[in-house]
């Protein structure tokens, strides 16, 4: 159990360990380009180690200091067969994005993962993957781990996406890598694009034109040296955090501004929190920048379909900013949610009703009427990083004490989340 008790003062300044989707896609491409490749600010987590170790099993020289990485690129055809199974723990953008990989490649892979990502839907990718000619076995007709996959000479498809999922759209536009000729993905909605973005900084055309995008077999990649920005979904925590303490000030230094990933900054600023991007770099490939943000009345705001896959993983923070603001928030298409390390939906409403807040959902839109007051309880992470995070920030903004039952959860994505929440924490 771990007790959080409400804080008196926030304030400082911080920087951040690196984006973790930027670092999965680092390791990917630098080990498929040619020569080597070097990037500083690499997040050291679970979900990130895990592609790391894939990507060595496969025979790729990664050096790392601190978090520093130099990796030896060995081009499109390097990879080695692994001779074990590619452990994916509980990252699905591991396994999703290097099933995509995979389907490329000659030879035979296993991909095993945790219990909880062995009970995620892998259908989503390994359909398209065969429809380009991967040949993939797992249970129910390859929708969970343990999957084996065999690859080989792919051919390109065009492909509507079922889903908004970054995650589905990175992992066919890498296996257009392998496949001759055109390979087209359509998104319903946008999703986060670093996987483009990079993918251009590698020297590898992708051709954007609103909700399609379009990538040419046999290009190769080259070796770069990049700086990965600060993680915003970490940023998160700490943004609403500074919002909702008293009097708090806080200045977080050279966050990802990537514009596919600052829905949470712009709806918690129509709901009137004093958010202020003071300096933007980067703009040619991944925009960064310092963001300062002061203590705020909120208002309720509804959140639409359209932006949810630009705040997906901020959602269990948006809706305890929600319990805080003046009037009802409304987040309509959250179905997605259902879908990650736990059902968020349920965990979210279950730990913040158990607080006293007025929550709940209606099919895919979760409604909160705000400003009832919240009282310390014990909750449960459900095993999950952000619904974990997220009981600490809350537990942080209210009266008695909050009991949550675990905080290991949180070393998937940010280990070094309480330390930093230390050094900002007044009293
Ligand atoms: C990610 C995409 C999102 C997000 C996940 C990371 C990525 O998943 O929730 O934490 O790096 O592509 P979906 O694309 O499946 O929604």
């Amino acid at each position: 159990m771990f007790a959080v008790s409400p804080i008196k003062y926030l304030g400082g300044e911080i920087s951040l360990p690196g984006d973790k989707s930027i670092s999965h896609r680092i390791v990917i491409l630098s080990s498929l380009a040619e020569g080597d490749s070097y990037a500083e600010n690499f997040l050291i987590s679970d979900d990130s180690l895990r592609t790391l170790e894939a990507f060595r099993k496969m025979g790729i020289e990664i050096n790392m200091k601190k978090n520093n990485l130099k990796i030896k690129g060995k081009g499109l055809r390097g990879l080695e067969v692994p001779r074990e199974p590619l452990y994916m723990g509980g990252s699905g953008t591991s396994a999703r994005l290097i099933l995509g990989i995979l389907a490329g490649q000659k030879f035979k892979a296993i991909l095993t993962g945790d219990d909880s990502l062995s009970q995620r839907p892998m259908k989503r990718v390994t359909l398209p993957l065969r429809k380009m000619g991967a040949k993939i076995d797992g249970p129910e007709d390859a929708n969970f781990l343990p999957l084996t996959i065999e690859g080989g000479d792919l051919k390109p498809i065009k492909y509507n996406l079922p889903v908004a999922s970054a995650q589905v759209k990175s992992a066919i536009l890498l296996a257009g890598l392998y496949a001759q000729g055109k390979t087209e993905v359509i998104e319903p909605i946008i999703s986060r694009d670093h996987t483009e973005r990079l993918l251009k900084l590698f020297g590898v055309e992708v051709e954007k034109e609103g909700l399609v995008n379009r990538i040419w077999g046999g290009q190769k990649p080259r070796g770069i040296e990049f700086r990965i920005p600060g993680d915003i979904s970490s940023a998160a925590n700490f943004i609403v955090l500074a919002t909702l303490v008293k009097k708090a000030h806080l200045l977080i230094r050279g966050v990802g501004l990537n514009p596919t990933r600052t829905g949470i900054i712009e709806v918690l600023q129509r709901m009137g929190a004093k958010i202020e991007i003071v300096v933007k770099k980067g703009e040619d490939i991944e925009p960064y920048g310092d963001i300062e943000v002061k203590n705020s009345e909120l208002r309720g705001t509804l959140v639409k379909r359209e932006e949810v896959p630009l705040l997906i993983d901020e959602l269990p923070l948006l809706m305890v900013c929600g319990c805080f603001a003046e009037g009802v928030t409304r987040i309509e298409g959250v179905g997605e949610l259902r879908f990650k390390e736990t059902d968020r939906i349920n965990s979210m409403v279950t730990n913040l009703q158990r607080l006293g807040a007025d929550i709940d959902v209606e099919r895919d839109t979760v409604v909160i009427k705000g400003n009832v007051p919240l009282r310390g309880n014990s909750v449960s992470s459900f095993s999950d990083h952000r619904t974990a995070m997220s009981m600490v920030v809350v537990g942080s903004v209210i009266s008695g004490q909050t009991m949550l039952d675990d905080i290991k959860c949180i070393n998937k994505s940010f280990p070094e989340f309480f330390t930093i929440l230390a050094k900002i924490v007044k009293g």
